[in-house]
């Protein structure tokens, strides 16, 4: 296929998520905040990522930690001020950083104006731009949406006599997206803050922006089992990823056409075939419909194998892929394959075709943190307690260095620090050479200075059990990356050309390594080859 010259910045770049009240306190109040960020942006620079997504920022009552929006075009002074965002974007754009914010489309927060006004009276013209409905016959709810975060996704309002939506905390009122007032209101957001030199948005919760029209019952799920979280007793066929939101996202796309290079990123937890379709026909789509594919997938070579192909032959033609390995609402990596498998996983990020996204906290290996019962805030683990939900595990404070709080705040954290902070935090990796940091910021290197890796195609090389092996090439240009997902040693044999060199191990102590037509793989082993061509 015909490579273009010329690369969108969001594809060749590497998207950094920030979780603001956890990376940098600079007032000392426990929580981070937007002066901690700007503070922190030479790392960032240092690291050689390229845009900074932050998890909302707006004035909010933190029900939901900011994902309750109570003002969408201003700055929670728990953050700090419009002036404080107006430096940061400065100081980013300076560093050449672009930055990315959470919107927030499906709900408000039910402090916001409009759901005031909305809740005040059957009659009031704003009614409409939230979901109210009569009770079903028999009194109750009326249907079986469930809110995702426990119990009904129907609540009672007595004093207007009506059941509102919300697909989240009952604290987060659902809009009305076919209320075309709600869609000016929104756009209007978006301009807002494109005026403002934003480069994109990360869409939030943008399967569930539309729901059925005839609030149809939502179908059980045969193979629900108890342990699982009961959202899943039924599928969401109603609720999420109807057809009409495409138009919504076309309109917003227009929208952020009509500025330069600006960048759209649904978070979208759907199945590949479905994934996919958010790109839209004839780009009105999104451009990264989030795939979060590798959290999900089961950490096993032929799984994750099948999974690229499967992606990469379901991509649109025009559609550019992504990859994610970690969020705020995602047990850690760490966590989830173990501290040897998170290297290989990180190799395996950064060397898949498509705009990678980093978690913040991630680069050093933090893990999840256990939280004591009375340190509980995710009203997820409070609502649906005990099922291993709550999300503050890998929501706890950027560890920064060996001081007190590792340097993440001089007051008390709103969350607890890992204990394992003195020897896991940014300051001390900077200068091991072999430490996760260190891993990170090498391979970040390797795929900015490569282009192979950083737009090149992908082709799957056949292999078996533990090995996950793949070339990257980009005109005569080409890298063969082979990753151990297991612990035993692994021979391989490289097909031709066959000769090439070590550019990184995972264990980075292997760099020019010469390769030939075999080679062995450690035990949680990954490597970049180049290949001589
Ligand atoms: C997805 C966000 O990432 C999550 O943190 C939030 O709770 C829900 N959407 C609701 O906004």
């Amino acid at each position: 296929m015909e490579q273009p010259e010329v690369y969108h910045w969001w594809q060749r770049g590497i998207i950094y998520q920030i979780y603001p009240r956890s990376f940098m306190d600079s007032n000392g109040d426990g929580v981070g905040d937007l002066p901690g960020i700007t503070a922190k942006l030479d790392y960032l620079r240092w690291l050689g990522v390229d845009a900074l997504w932050l998890s909302p920022i707006f004035p909010s009552p933190m029900a939901d930690f900011g994902y309750d929006i109570s003002d969408y075009t201003d700055i929670d002074p728990m953050f700090g001020s419009m002036a404080n965002f107006e430096a940061l974007v400065e100081a980013a754009h300076a560093r050449q950083l672009k930055v990315i914010l959470d919107f927030v489309p499906n709900h408000t927060s039910d402090q916001h104006p409009w759901f005031l006004a909305s809740r005040s009276s059957r009659h009031h013209p704003q009614r409409d731009w939230y979901l109210w409905q009569d009770p079903a016959a028999n009194g109750g709810p009326p249907n079986n949406w469930r809110s995702v975060f426990g119990g009904s996704a129907w609540e009672w309002d007595e004093a207007s006599g009506q059941y509102y939506y919300h697909a989240y905390l009952k604290e987060q009122p659902d809009l009305n997206w076919r209320n075309p007032e709600v869609q000016e209101a929104m756009l209007e957001v978006l301009r807002f803050w494109l005026d403002r030199g934003v480069d994109g948005f990360r869409i939030d919760a943008l399967r569930q922006i539309i729901k059925d029209d005839q609030l149809r019952h939502n179908p059980p799920n045969p193979d629900y089992q108890p342990y699982q979280d009961p959202y899943h007793q039924e599928f969401p066929t109603y609720t999420t990823d109807r057809p009409e939101v495409m138009d919504m996202i076309a309109r917003m796309r227009h929208l952020s056409e009509q500025y330069e290079e600006r960048l759209l990123i649904g978070e979208l937890y759907l199945p590949i075939e479905r994934l996919v379709t958010y790109y839209g026909i004839e780009g009105k789509g999104v451009h990264l419909p989030f795939n979060f594919h590798l959290i999900l997938t089961p950490w096993e070579a032929r799984k994750i194998a099948a999974l690229i192909d499967s992606y990469e032959t379901a991509l649109p033609p025009d559609g550019w892929p992504n990859w994610v390995l970690g969020n705020h609402d995602q047990p850690r990596l760490v966590s989830r394959v173990g501290e040897r498998q998170a290297r290989v996983a990180a190799m395996l990020l950064l060397t898949l075709r498509g705009t990678p996204t980093l978690y913040n906290g991630d680069e050093i290996g933090m893990h999840n943190v256990e939280i004591p019962p009375d340190k509980i805030h995710d009203p997820f683990e409070k609502n649906v307690p005990g099922k291993g939900l709550g999300r503050d595990p890998e929501r706890t404070p950027m560890q920064w260095n060996q001081s007190q709080h590792a340097g993440f705040t001089n007051g008390h954290p709103w969350l607890p620090l890992a204990n394992d902070y003195l020897t896991v935090n940014v300051a001390i990796e900077q200068d091991d050479p072999v430490s996760m940091l260190s891993l990170y910021r090498r391979l970040i290197d390797l795929r900015r200075t490569a282009m192979a890796l950083m737009v090149g195609s992908y082709q799957a090389v056949e292999a078996e059990g533990n090995l996950l092996v793949y070339r990257r090439s980009y005109q005569d240009q080409q890298f063969l990356i082979a990753l151990n997902l297991g612990s035993e040693p692994q021979p391989f044999l490289v097909e031709t050309p066959g000769r090439g060199k070590v550019m990184l191990s995972t264990h980075l102590d292997r760099d020019g390594e010469v390769v030939e037509e075999s080679f062995e793989l450690r035990g949680d082993e990954g490597v970049i080859i180049r290949l001589q061509v």
